[in-house]
């Protein structure tokens, strides 16, 4: 009765320009280990849950290469969105479409684009949440010990009370809060960032779907009867454009009161900017890392994150904490501590090219 979802629509703007909206981070081979974030998170799942019950939800512009990456999946298990409406619809669609051939599923609700270091750890959570979940009426985050007042990260707040003596009741939860909040968050040692890891019975959600986001519900409720019919493309299509744009977090997990929350610390990251890559990545003395480990001959440089496709010759010199980064004909160097300012850099390139 288990199952996993895997989320694989968004397009990694920060990631730029190796992240491109035709093709996003969760579809690289970002850390140069052979395998794409998504073929590796595929993989952890299969160690989990029945090849058949792994589905993978993407925008229809990126069918293709799911297809391309993990062949081994059936075409049924590959479901396609007309048009980006965040993760709400997404984990709507999934839900009503599981629910439907499987009444008593629990289901395991995954971002395609995330480093686990320690794959082990990160099973024995997920079979544990999926237990608790099959027996409870619950939904169930995956809760990191933050270290640092990240802005882009959804903040929790647990009490004492328990469930299955390993899941702490939600009491506060705060979606991508302000610098301000984030600080004072952190510094109270009360809060753990959510890994945007959620399980939980297909019941609980549709339940949840009906209380908080009801339009949405009705409208993949109504369509299940399209699912796995020749109707299903057509139905979707008209869907997605009646679908507010809300995430998973905003829609629901911020307003329900039968959250609960699982501390763990399996070696996460969620890739999100470049310095979180380099944080992770294998670097020499002076703290340089290159992916590929490649052709790169660095004077007086030191904590650069250099990344450039294989072949490439690079030579840096007299260069100090900086991103270097080539792909799609397009060479960008910038300083770690303005890697915030990438999406601006993305949006001015847009508008002038
Ligand atoms: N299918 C589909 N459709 N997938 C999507 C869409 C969509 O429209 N939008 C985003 N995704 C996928 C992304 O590819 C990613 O794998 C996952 O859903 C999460 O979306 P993000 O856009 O990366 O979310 P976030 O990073 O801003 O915030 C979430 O993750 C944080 C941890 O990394 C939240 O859950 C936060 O609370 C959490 O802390
Ligand atoms: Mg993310």
């Amino acid at each position: 009765n288990y199952y996993a979802v895997i989320m694989a629509g968004g397009i990694g703007s920060r990631f730029w320009p190796i992240s491109r909206s035709a093709h996003p981070k969760q579809f690289i081979d970002i850390l140069g280990t052979g395998k794409t974030l998504i073929q590796t998170t595929y993989e952890r799942f299969l160690k989990i849950v029945p090849a058949e019950n792994i589905y993978i939800v993407t925008n229809e512009n990126y069918v293709a290469l799911v297809k391309e990456q993990l062949p081994e999946i059936d075409e049924s298990q590959i479901l396609g969105e007309p048009v980006m409406r965040n993760t709400a619809p997404c984990v709507a669609y999934a839900s009503h479409k599981i629910n439907m051939l499987n009444p008593e599923a629990s289901i395991v609700v995954a971002p395609s684009d995330h480093l686990i270091l320690n794959p082990e750890r990160f099973i024995a959570d997920i079979q544990n949440s999926l237990e608790a979940a099959s027996r409870n009426n619950c939904l169930i985050t995956l809760g990191i010990k933050p270290s640092r007042p990240d802005t882009g990260y959804g903040y929790i707040q647990f009490t004492e009370e328990t469930l299955d003596n390993d899941f702490h009741k939600v009491k506060t939860f705060t979606e991508k809060p302000n610098l301000e909040l984030a600080k004072t968050f952190v510094q109270s040692g009360e809060f753990l960032w959510n890994a945007g890891i959620f399980v939980w019975s297909a019941k609980s959600i549709i339940q949840a779907f009906e209380q908080y986001l009801p339009e949405m519900n009705d409208t993949f409720k109504d369509g299940a009867k399209s699912f796995n019919t020749d109707n299903e493309h057509s139905f979707i299509q008209n869907a997605y454009y009646q679908c507010t744009n809300i995430s998973i977090d905003y829609g629901i997990m911020e307003k329900a009161d039968n959250v609960y929350i699982l501390p763990t610390d399996f070696g996460w990251s969620d890739l999100g900017t470049w310095a979180s890559v380099y944080e992770l990545a294998d670097k020499d003395y002076l703290g340089n890392a290159v992916i590929p480990p490649d052709r790169v001959i660095m004077y007086d440089s030191s904590n650069c994150m250099v990344n450039v496709p294989k072949g490439k010759l690079v030579i840096l010199q007299g260069l100090d904490d900086y991103i270097v980064v080539e792909a799609n004909n397009t060479l960008m160097i910038c300083h770690k501590d303005k890697e915030q300012s990438v999406k601006q850099i993305v949006a001015d390139v847009k508008s002038k090219f």
